[in-house]
C-alpha cells in the first residue's frame, strides 16, 4: 500500500482578552465616532487586554485550547513557535514562557517576528521543520498585544488595532495515497470529521516598502528621556499596495486550484474595505471571506487563527473543504497557506 506524509491540523483554540472596547468607548477618548470608524474600516468593536494581560498569557490560554482540541497527550508536542511583535519582553521568547507554563518537555520553543503576517510565517516554518522528520507535533500560536504598541493619541490607528491570541496543533502523520482523510485514531478530537492538511504555503517579503507601516521610538515628555515606541502607518498606501499585491497573489493562487476549488478565504482582518476591494478584484463573493473583525479589530498575527479556530469550531469550514489563508503586513510582509 502506497502511503504518503502529510502535515495535519489537529486542534485550534483562541483567547482574548476580557475587556471588550467599542468604537463609542474609543470616542470618549479620541475625536472619533462610530459611523467613521465602521465605515472605513468595518470594525465595530475589539477586546484591550489589561496590564496584568501579557502577550505570553493570551498566547498561553490559545495554546492550551489547541492542544487540548487535538487530543495529543502534551508530552508529543516536540515544537512550539510563536508569532508575535508584542513580545512581554525582548527575551525571554513567548515561545518559552508558553513551554514552561503548559507544561511542555524542553523541546526548540522560538518567536517569529513579522507582524501581520507572522501566523503565516510560524506555519510554513513548522510546516517545514515537521515536513523534515526532525520533529512530530507542532504548537502554532499567533499572539499580539497591540494596544502595548498603539498611540492612543493618534486617532488614525488607534481605533484599528486590538489583543487576542490564536493557536494551532499540527502534526506529521502518514496517510494512504488514495484517501485524503485521516486514519480514526488521529482525527482530531474537537473538530470530528475534519481532516485538514497543509497543501501549500508561500511567503514573501519586500522590505523596500517598510517605512509603510513601521514602529518609531516616542518622543519624549519635555524633561523625560524616554517615550512607548508607537505605530505610523501610511493608511493610503498600505490599502493600495494590500489591495495590489495580496490580489495577484490570490488572483494566481485561485487561477493555480481553480476558484471553484477553493472553498473559503481567511483573510488577515484588517480592514473590511480591503476585503471588499480584494473580493470585487477576484470577482468572487464576499461571502467567500471568512470575517470576524467586526467584533475584534485588528489582532496582528492573532488574526487568521483567531478566524480559523472560529470557523472550525462553528462548523462554518466543513470537511474535506479547502481553505486559504492570506496574510499580509509589515516588512512589507504577505504570504498565503493552502489547507484542505
Ligand atoms: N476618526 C475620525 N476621523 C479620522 C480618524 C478617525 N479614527 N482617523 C483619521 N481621520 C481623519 C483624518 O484626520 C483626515 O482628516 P482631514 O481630512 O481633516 O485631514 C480624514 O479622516 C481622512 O484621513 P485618511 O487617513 O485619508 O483616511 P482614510 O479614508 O484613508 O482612512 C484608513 C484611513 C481607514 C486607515 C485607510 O487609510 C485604510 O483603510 N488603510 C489601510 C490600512 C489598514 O487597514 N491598516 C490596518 C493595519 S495594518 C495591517 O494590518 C497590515
Amino acid at each position: 500500500m502506497q502511503i504518503q506524509e502529510v502535515i495535519v491540523l489537529k486542534g485550534s483554540g483562541c483567547y482574548l482578552p476580557s475587556k471588550k472596547v467599542s468604537n463609542h468607548d474609543l470616542a470618549e477618548i479620541v475625536d472619533t465616532s462610530d459611523e467613521w470608524i465602521f465605515t472605513r474600516t468595518g470594525i465595530k468593536t475589539r477586546y484591550i487586554a489589561s496590564p496584568g494581560e501579557t502577550t505570553s498569557f493570551l498566547a498561553i490560554k490559545a495554546g492550551q485550547k489547541a492542544l487540548e482540541a487535538s487530543g495529543l497527550p502534551k508530552e508529543n508536542i516536540d515544537l512550539v513557535i510563536v508569532a508575535t511583535s508584542t513580545p512581554d519582553s525582548a527575551f525571554p521568547a513567548v515561545a518559552a514562557l508558553v513551554q514552561n507554563a503548559l507544561g511542555l518537555r524542553p523541546v526548540p520553543a522560538f518567536d517569529v517576528q513579522m507582524a501581520c503576517s507572522g501566523f503565516i510565517y510560524a506555519l510554513e516554518i513548522a510546516t517545514q521543520m515537521l515536513k523534515a522528520g526532525t520533529y512530530k507535533h507542532a504548537l502554532v500560536i499567533g499572539a499580539d498585544k497591540m494596544s502595548s504598541l498603539v498611540d492612543w493619541k493618534d486617532r488614525s490607528t488607534c481605533v484599528l488595532f486590538a489583543d487576542g491570541a490564536g493557536a494551532i496543533v499540527l502534526s506529521r502523520e502518514t496517510q494512504k495515497l488514495a484517501s485524503p482523510q485521516a486514519s480514526p485514531e488521529t482525527k482530531p478530537l474537537l473538530h470530528p470529521g475534519y481532516s485538514l492538511r497543509v497543501l501549500e504555503n508561500k511567503i514573501w517579503t519586500d522590505g523596500s516598502l517598510s517605512s509603510i507601516l513601521k514602529v518609531v521610538p516616542g518622543t519624549p515628555p519635555e524633561g523625560g528621556s524616554w517615550a512607548p515606541p508607537y505605530i505610523q502607518m501610511q493608511g493610503k498606501e498600505l490599502f493600495k499596495w494590500a489591495v495590489k499585491t495580496v490580489g495577484k497573489t490570490l488572483e494566481e493562487l485561485l487561477v493555480k486550484h481553480e476558484p471553484d476549488k477553493i472553498d473559503w478565504i481567511i483573510p488577515h482582518q484588517a480592514n473590511m474595505r480591503i476585503v471588499e476591494t480584494l473580493a470585487e478584484y477576484l470577482k468572487l463573493p464576499l461571502d467567500r471571506f471568512i470575517c470576524n473583525l467586526e467584533c475584534y479589530g485588528n489582532t496582528s498575527a492573532a488574526s487568521i487563527p483567531i478566524a480559523l479556530d472560529e470557523a472550525l469550531r462553528s462548523r462554518k469550514i466543513s470537511p474535506d473543504q479547502k481553505v486559504l489563508l492570506v496574510g499580509f503586513g509589515a516588512g512589507l510582509s504577505w504570504g498565503t497557506s493552502l489547507l484542505g
